[in-house]
């Protein structure tokens, strides 16, 4: 089991366009790391330097306190899982997992203990027999996992490894996946562009984009506290509305009536003149609902609902607006970039099932001001992210993973 440090990672293809621009991530022993971003931001690429399938531009990979950067693949001792577990057809579910060891040229005895150790901690046992066409999805893919064990790998490598797969499997085997991880407390880095998997498997997740890092943080950092607009828009379904907004003060004009900000939001928006605001879906309720007390904390605004959908334990309203070409545009822009079809002038807000607000009538509705963030349309910083209190949910996410790993450890002996 190993640490992995990178320091100023480059990777720069044959035309000199980096597709991984100075990448510095430290990954803890036993932790469970997400890359995520968009088809293209260099999640394979950096993966691939991990395993060493791919040469480093410029920059250290240190894994378990050594530099690798010059090692071959299979000295590193990592093991990657792929999207296809690429399994022996012809050999049993015993062999395939005894495979590496096999390789190895290992004593039966050692095989067969460390096959039995494997298929213990996978409920394998029963299948030891079969031919992997005769698996589940989800088998197979612990039989993948198999493998790695019985190497004694220091560190797990996905990229993408349920992409393949319908929805309701892909629900089981990243439960399954989470599960093995946390049993085996191994090191693991998993790429994918699914942003559940990345919300429900990392201890911490970093976004990439380009090439570039743009947070590394636990998900509810993420979630809580995006650094810019970007990750605000990328982590979160349905996605952070984002409003454009004129700034007066402490109080910020929207198309849904004036928010007025706290004094911290308020210093962090001073001499600033046009913004975008972003406020999640369930920070929006019917006025109606809201009660007496919470009322003051947010603002009430009057507005036509386009189309309701109700999902039994919640419901969505969208709520069109009029915003700015430029807004409009850029929206549009940052729509194509996360690949969703859902940033666009209209909110969408999560109300409660029991709301009677109705689609094509006028309703009122209540948002949470203290929810609000504001970001910079320029840059898309976010400025009025709470850099302390993001960084509290991190580290306490950080403390629950150290024990975790310590527990599962204990148990492995
Ligand atoms: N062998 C290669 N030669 C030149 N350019 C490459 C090569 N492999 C990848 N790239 C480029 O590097 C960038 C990053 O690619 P990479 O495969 O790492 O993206 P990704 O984040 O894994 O995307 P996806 O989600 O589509 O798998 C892309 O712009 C890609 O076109
Ligand atoms: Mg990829």
């Amino acid at each position: 089991m190993a640490s992995i440090e990178m320091r100023n990672i480059v990777k720069k293809y044959g035309d000199g366009f980096p597709a991984v621009n100075d990448v510095s991530l430290d990954i803890a022993d036993g932790e469970f790391m997400i890359l995520v971003g968009p088809s293209g931001c260099g999640k394979s690429t950096l993966l691939r330097m991990i395993v060493g399938l791919e040469d480093i531009t410029s920059g250290d990979m240190v894994i378990g306190g050594t530099r690798v950067n010059d090692k071959a693949p299979r000295d590193r001792n990592l093991s990657m899982v792929f999207q296809n577990y690429a399994l022996y057809p012809h050999l049993s579910v015993y062999e395939n997992i005894a495979f590496p060891l096999r390789l190895q040229n290992a004593p039966d005895d050692e095989v067969r203990k460390r096959v039995t150790e494997a298929a213990d901690v996978l409920e394998l046992h029963e299948h030891l027999d079969r031919k992997p066409a005769n698996l589940s999805g989800g088998q197979r893919q612990r039989v993948a996992m198999g493998r790695a064990i019985v190497r004694a790998a220091d560190a797990f490598l996905f990229d993408e490894p349920l992409s393949n797969l319908d929805a309701k499997l892909r629900g089981q085997m990243r439960t399954e996946i989470a599960r093995l991880q946390r049993r085996l407390g191994i090191t693991t880095v998993y790429v994918t562009h699914d942003q559940t998997e990345a919300m429900t498997l990392g201890d911490r997740v970093c976004v990439l984009r380009k090439g570039l890092i743009q947070q590394v943080a636990s998900p509810r950092e993420l979630y809580e506290q995006p650094v810019n607009l970007f990750v605000a828009g990328f982590i979160g379904s349905p996605p952070m509305n984002f409003l454009p907004a004129t700034v007066s003060g402490s109080s910020l004009e929207t198309p849904f009536g004036t928010i007025e900000l706290d004094e911290r939001r308020a210093k962090a928006v001073e001499g600033k003149e046009l913004v975008l605001v972003g406020i999640r879906p369930e920070y929006f309720e019917d006025a109606s609902l809201v009660d007496e007390a919470k009322r003051p904390l947010g603002s009430v605004f009057t507005a036509r609902v386009d189309v309701t959908e109700w999902l039994g334990d919640s419901q969505y309203a969208y709520i069109p607006y009029d915003a700015p070409e430029d807004v409009t545009l850029q929206l549009k822009e940052l729509s194509r970039e996360l690949d969703s079809d859902q940033l666009r002038t209209q909110a969408i807000v999560s109300i409660d099932a029991t709301s009677r607000i109705r689609e094509g009538r006028e309703a009122e509705f209540w948002l949470d001001s203290r929810k609000v963030h504001v970001f910079d349309p320029e840059t898309g910083d976010n400025l009025t992210r709470d850099a302390d209190a993001g960084a509290e949910l991190t580290r306490m996410a950080a403390q629950d993973r150290v024990e975790q790993v310590e527990q599962a450890r204990q148990k492995a002996g």
